[in-house]
């Protein structure tokens, strides 16, 4: 190179890195310019930035360099990516080159409850404090992207991951994951939502090919995804391991391309999911930026450094030579890449993150306690009171771990409370004995049954703990071990595992005074039902769960959890095992969601099929009377919003939170619709006697329906029923609305 161009080139360097590292303060501390200005000041960086990477340079920032990290750029000081599971708390660290643990002793942390809980507080502020939270964890622990928070609607009581999404409707998560990118990402570090899309169960995820119509993945599969794009502004996402309409997700044209950043006008990072990579030209031209984990064996197929072999990395480099691959789509990759960076680990004034603190732990306990759901109190058995008695704890839930396990969102907390400790710890003039009843077997992942002798010996010792005494308290669930909520497989049985049945027989036998603690993130059959007065659903609860599991129990918390998803009487009353085998699991790794909208509550309400618990649905230890429903008008254009009021009154005698549920829908109409829709909610503290009014604006665009025959939403004129109660199957009021 000439001296002159050598010269241009140092200058052009040097100018560089006095705005990348020595940044003029002002350029980034001044609170009032507006982000269009730090974009286009972020912009012209990159544009410089760009023209001085070399082709291997910018090839190399598309892949992996190891299990979790991608390669900077040593020569310019460009930082490498470093990203880390997951999405209730931030994982040990992996080693470089395999799925093992890399040993370390300072990457414990706090163990958030999983995110059917927070979806259960309906609380969409909390949800905000907890993605702050868990931000903070994963910016001292040095992560750039963390692999959360996973949104994929409960379509199967028997997806592995349920545990880790928010539930069954599509409004709930929208309005509850906005706030929890938002929070993880004021710490500088990119939350990364997943898995889109269409990702619903865990058997042949890798293989199986989703059907479904543009109105169902419209209406029910993409919306929380493009919330968190455009009201959270993501600066990540994953694509998932199965294929859409015959095209895998982590290089989909019409999901990532056509969806994603064109209609969406998505800026960031889609990042595939470990593995879901499956081919050099669709990866390069359907919208995948970063391929991460493919061959992860460290070894690949020959000694050399297999992260070569990535479909983005020397097979693209190839392309991009020859010409086959024009430049520009391996720039628009490095555009996006370089913008995650001056978002997170290039970004001047970039927080510096705290862990295991006190705050964190209120959050998580909040968290945990305002999602347990109070699902049966027949004769007030729930609250405890705790005095002299005698109280059985029965179950292997009681004390084994819930943040081991689950697949890739399993946590290494710094402490996890179990219930049986907690009740203890809160129980101090109660006799308090524990006896397993039944266990699953020694290892995390794979459910072993105990031999005939130990389960006989373990159902004899726990009935002749309950027989003596006053009230047992079962912990039974799932565990989160292999086949019982766990990612990589789905369960494959709907009724309770390890004989949990027969032991709760064997105890209300000896013993009427019995209730029942459901550790899981997921519906299960309850054949008992009819024999148990007090039923409390608990979630994965993590570091805090034997604090908050007795804060309900004892009744220092009043209870205030709704449930994310319905719970059907049987697995054949669900709509997804309604069809056959080409609706679940699929056949020959083909799927059709024959329900198509009807998910969930909305297929109960629709085919009048009643749940045994329902969506929204969740006690208290007070009572709330919804009164005096209105509406601001009679009738709406389509750019009105629908101001609605109500009066919520606390007629029970303690404190406590409601959750205003407003769901709509429209009896005549050219298109099949469910019965009703979540379309507003509100929580709602009151005092005992207390009222309160209550407003909830929707926008009268919100009723549209997505109308195939013209590819775009379509809102309908006419009447709407717009129906006010406290769960899905609760409704005080309805009121009809016009819209014209
Ligand atoms: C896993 C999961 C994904 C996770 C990733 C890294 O297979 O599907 O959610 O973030 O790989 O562990």
């Amino acid at each position: 190179m000439n001296s002159k161009k050598a010269l241009s080139k140092f200058s052009k360097i040097a100018l560089i890195f006095i705005f990348i590292f020595l940044k003029t303060p002002d350029a980034f501390s001044q609170k009032n310019h507006s982000m269009a200005h730090e974009n286009n000041a972020v912009e012209s960086k990159i544009d410089s930035i760009i023209s001085l990477l070399t082709l291997e340079e910018k090839v190399d920032m598309c892949h992996a360099q190891s299990k979790f990290s991608t390669k900077g750029v040593e020569r310019l000081g460009i930082p490498e990516i470093w990203m880390s599971d997951g999405p209730h708390g931030v994982r040990a660290e992996i080693s470089w080159d395999s799925w093992d643990f890399a040993g370390w002793t300072n990457d414990s942390i706090t163990a958030f409850p999983a995110l059917t809980c927070l979806a259960a507080t309906f609380n969409p502020e909390l949800s905000g404090a907890f993605g702050y939270s868990l931000g903070e964890e994963a910016r001292y622990r040095k992560k750039d992207v963390l692999l959360g928070p996973g949104v994929n609607i409960y379509r199967t009581p028997l997806n592995g991951r349920n545990f880790e999404y928010m539930g069954e409707d599509p409004f709930l998560a929208s309005k509850m994951v906005v706030p929890y990118i938002k929070g993880v990402q004021k710490n500088g570090v990119a939350a990364c939502v997943k898995h889109y899309a269409l990702n619903n169960q865990e058997l042949w995820r890798n293989q199986v090919n989703v059907e479904v119509s543009d109105r169902a993945l419209y209406e029910i599969y993409l919306p929380a995804f493009k919330a968190a794009v455009i009201d959270g502004g993501v600066w990540s996402l994953m694509g998932a391991y199965n294929k859409f309409r015959g095209q895998y997700c982590c290089h989909n044209e019409l999901l990532l391309n056509k969806i994603l950043k064109k209609d969406w006008g998505f800026d960031g990072v889609v990042v595939s999911d470990w593995s879901g990579a499956h081919n050099t030209y669709e990866s390069a031209m359907f919208g995948l930026d970063i391929e991460m984990g493919t061959g992860t064996d460290g070894l690949g197929s020959t000694t050399a450094n297999h992260y070569d072999h990535y479909y983005l990395a020397t097979p693209f480099l190839k392309s991009l030579k020859a010409g086959d691959i024009d430049e520009s789509v391996v720039n628009d990759k490095v555009r996006r890449i370089l913008r995650l960076m001056y978002r997170t680990n290039m970004s001047s004034n970039r927080p510096l993150g705290r862990k295991n603190n006190q705050e964190h732990h209120d959050v998580a306990r909040k968290v945990a306690t305002e999602g347990i759901v109070l699902l049966k109190n027949k004769n007030n058995f729930f609250p405890i009171k705790d005095e002299n008695i005698t109280i059985a704890v029965i179950g292997e839930n009681a004390t084994r771990s819930m943040t081991a396990g689950g697949g890739s969102s399993e946590l290494k907390p710094q402490f996890e409370i179990s219930p049986l400790e907690g009740l203890k710890m809160r129980y101090k003039n109660a006799t308090i004995v524990h006896s397993m009843g039944y266990a699953t077997g020694p290892s995390v992942y794979d459910a072993v049954i105990p031999s005939k002798l130990d389960a006989d010996s373990l159902r004899v010792e726990a009935i002749k703990v309950a027989k003596n005494a006053d009230i047992v308290l079962f912990f039974g669930g799932l565990n989160k071990s292999h086949l019982q909520d766990c990612e990589g497989a789905d369960r494959e049985q709907f009724n309770l595992p390890f004989g949990q049945d027969e032991l709760l027989n064997d105890i209300l036998r000896v013993n009427k005074n019995v209730g029942y603690i459901l550790v899981s993130g997921n519906a299960v059959e309850m054949p008992w039902l009819n024999s148990i007065n007090g039923v409390i659903q608990t979630w994965y609860l993590g570091s805090m769960a034997g604090y908050a599991i007795a804060d309900v129990i004892s009744g220092d918390v009043n209870p205030s959890g709704k449930l994310p998803f319905s719970f059907p009487v049987k697995l054949q009353d669900n709509a997804a095992h309604s069809f056959g085998e080409l609706s679940y699991p699929g056949k020959d790794y083909n799927q059709v969601y024959k329900e198509d909208i009807l998910v969930g509550y909305r297929w109960h309400d629709t085919k009048k099929i009643a749940p045994l618990y329902a969506f929204g649905h969740g006690l208290s230890y007070t009572s709330f009377n919804i009164t005096d429903i209105k509406v601001d008008k009679k009738a709406y254009t389509p750019q009105d919003k629908i101001k609605l009021t109500c009066q919520v009154t606390n007629t029970g005698d303690l404190e406590g939170a409601e959750v205003v549920q407003v769901y709509i829908g429209k009896q005549k109409s050219k298109v099949k619709r469910a019965l009703k829709e979540l379309k507003g909610f509100q929580k709602i503290n009151l005092k005992s006697g207390g009222q309160k009014a209550v407003e909830i604006t929707i926008d009268a665009a919100n009723l549209a329906f997505y109308d195939e025959s013209i590819s775009d939403w379509n809102l309908e004129k006419g009447d709407y029923i717009i129906y006010v109660g406290n769960a899905s199957n609760n409704i005080a009021e309805t009121i009809k609305v016009n819209i014209k």
